[in-house]
């Protein structure tokens, strides 16, 4: 039976987990991050594995045959160590990765830092910001004021000076979302391209709103890297192995 590390954290992970279990003997992988995490069926474990070199040896202490990475498309570190240890052991390797969305008329930017530069260009003065707890900092020195949501509290000494923070974890709904953005008078979105139905709904009320939205770009993928975006596409890869 081919023993299979999936690093996960992410819907799509738990849906491959489900689609895999029991067939084919799966260890899935959460960071830690959040401490009531959705947890997938079948076998789990918590924690970093300690860079490259700490899953390498994990990877061969465990004897695991291959790795299906479904971690967010922006955990672009855990990605690029994945892909590193299983280059250098020669191990069948995977990623998968949601489609991402279609920016439409988002502006695109390339970086948290990039998002704030554009909000004191363009002067927008109340921001939702929804790009996650790790990079709120770049947007401590803006005078605009800030709607937070964030999963996991940020770290409150590197917030910009005039904000709210609101703790929730997706799905969200567009109803909600349209409300949330006029109760704040939000004139300007800032997300990352991350994709998917659980969190879209915000851009749908923004676009209703004619709200603009500043979107951060993906990371790129590690070169050579073997992707797919659908659980099925990945379900039938491990099903190859043998
Ligand atoms: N980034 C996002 O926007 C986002 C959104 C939703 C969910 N998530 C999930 O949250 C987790 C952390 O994301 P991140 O952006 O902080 O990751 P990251 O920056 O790519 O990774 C930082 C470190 O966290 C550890 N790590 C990350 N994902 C792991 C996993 N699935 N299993 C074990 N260790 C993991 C690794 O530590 P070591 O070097 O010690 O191995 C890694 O070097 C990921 O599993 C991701 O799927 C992230």
């Amino acid at each position: 039976m081919t023993k299979l590390l999936l690093l996960g954290g992410t819907a799509e992970a738990r849906a491959l987990a489900q689609t895999l279990h029991p067939q084919v003997d799966i260890i899935s992988s959460l960071a830690g991050r959040v401490p009531d995490p959705a947890l997938p069926v079948g076998a789990v474990r918590i924690g970093g594995f300690g860079g490259i070199d700490g899953l390498r040896k994990w990877l061969q202490s465990q004897h695991i045959d291959a790795v299906v990475d479904a971690t967010h498309p922006f955990a672009a570190t855990i990605t690029a160590h994945a892909a590193q240890a299983c280059g250098e052991l020669q191990m069948p390797h995977l990623v998968l990765a949601r489609p991402p969305w279609d920016p439409g008329q988002a502006v695109v930017v390339s970086s948290d830092t990039q998002a704030a530069e554009t909000i004191a260009q363009q002067r927008f003065s109340r921001a939702f910001l929804t790009t996650g707890r790790s990079g709120v900092s770049a947007f401590a020195d803006s005078d605009a004021w800030f709607l937070i949501r964030t999963v996991t509290a940020p770290d409150y000494a590197s917030l910009p000076r005039r904000h709210h923070v609101i703790l929730s974890r997706g799905p969200y709904h567009y109803d909600d979302e349209l409300q949330l953005l006029k109760e704040h008078r939000i004139d300007a979105l800032v997300t990352k391209n991350s994709g998917g139905e659980m969190t879209r709904a915000k851009l749908d009320a923004a676009a209703a709103l004619h709200v603009p939205i500043l979107m951060v770009a993906r990371p790129q993928l590690p070169p050579g890297i073997r992707a797919v975006s659908t659980v099925k596409e990945a379900a039938d890869w491990v099903a190859a192995l043998g």
